[in-house]
């Protein structure tokens, strides 16, 4: 399959070669944003494809027909990416739109719109296992080797996608220079129904009762690893190998207990504290 083996970088990041090229990232940093435009923004293994669920619900009134027959890299393209142009719902009222690219590439370029940005963190121990098997799917992710040596990798930002340190960081500096929300993966489990209240109210849609209903039950983790069109399960073998696993995994909170070692947890905790400190987030997940 193309590009599979290549990496390109950009801004100092490495990047899958089969879904970025030089071309295609440039364009991001330059794209003409509509001040009706949402964007998703998450470091990997956050939470994305669970939000461009929820929204998809949402914008549908909670009609699950168009969740059910659009694959979600068409409902909600990475802008980032090669097929961002020819997935791009351009007529759309509210076009949805997704990016992994750090705050510092893409923070600047978005303050000159109006568009609507959508954070969503994740605990990164949770994120550290969710990319570490991930790795072991897609085929166009290096091989991790070992979760210890991927961990390595993950606290020293050397992963594709670059840190999540500094991406996290990076966009809730945004704070105040954006149409900014949080959210977290832990809220979306924790209340996925005062989640959506409250994911309604920053987007001005008024949130009927069915719609509600409709999106509880076709956002569940049960509901979306049944859905081909959110579970990635069309995407070929040479790309994603299904026999190493499902993208729709556990969909839990704390997995991550169940594969640190103490070693791990202390090096993770130490690194952790150092970066984040300050940060206000960390008071959604927990760390021990
Ligand atoms: P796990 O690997 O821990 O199961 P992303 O979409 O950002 O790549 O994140 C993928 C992670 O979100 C996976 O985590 C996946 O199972 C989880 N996920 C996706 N939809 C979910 C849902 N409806 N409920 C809970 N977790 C979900």
């Amino acid at each position: 399959m193309e590009r599979l083996e290549v990496t390109e970088t950009f801004a100092g990041i490495a990047l899958p070669g089969h879904l970025h090229t030089a071309e295609s990232l440039q364009f991001a940093t330059k794209f003409p944003f509509r001040d009706t435009d949402v964007v998703i923004v998450t470091y990997p293994k956050s939470g994305t494809t669970w939000m461009q669920e929820i929204l998809t619900l949402l914008y549908s009134g909670g009609d699950a027909q168009p969740a059910k027959t659009i694959p979600n890299w068409e409902r909600a393209p990475w802008l980032e990416q090669i097929h961002f142009r020819s997935s791009l719902r351009d007529t759309a009222t509210h076009r949805l739109i997704t990016s992994h690219l750090p705050a510092r590439v893409l923070g600047p370029w978005l303050q000159g719109s109006k568009a609507k940005v959508i954070y969503v963190a994740r605990n990164p121990k949770d994120v550290v296992v969710s990319y570490y098997h991930f790795h072991r799917l897609a085929k166009f992710l290096p091989d991790p080797v070992s979760f210890d040596a991927f961990l390595q990798q993950f606290l020293e930002g050397k992963v594709h996608y670059g840190s999540w340190f500094e991406h996290v960081k990076g966009w809730l500096g945004q704070r105040q220079l954006l149409d900014i929300i949080y959210i977290t993966y832990e809220e979306l489990h924790k209340d996925l129904r005062g989640t959506a209240q409250r994911l309604s109210a920053f987007l001005g849609i008024t949130l009927e009762p069915q719609t509600l209903l409709a999106l509880e039950q076709h956002c569940s983790f049960a509901a979306m690893r049944d859905n081909a069109m959110a579970n990635y399960t069309l995407i070929p073998p040479e790309i994603m190998d299904h026999s190493q696993g499902r993208f729709m995994r556990k969909g839990v909170v704390g997995d991550w207990r169940s594969h640190f070692s103490p070693p791990q947890n202390a090096l993770f905790d130490r690194v952790y504290h150092e970066e984040m400190h300050d940060t206000e987030l960390s008071a959604h997940w927990a760390m021990v």
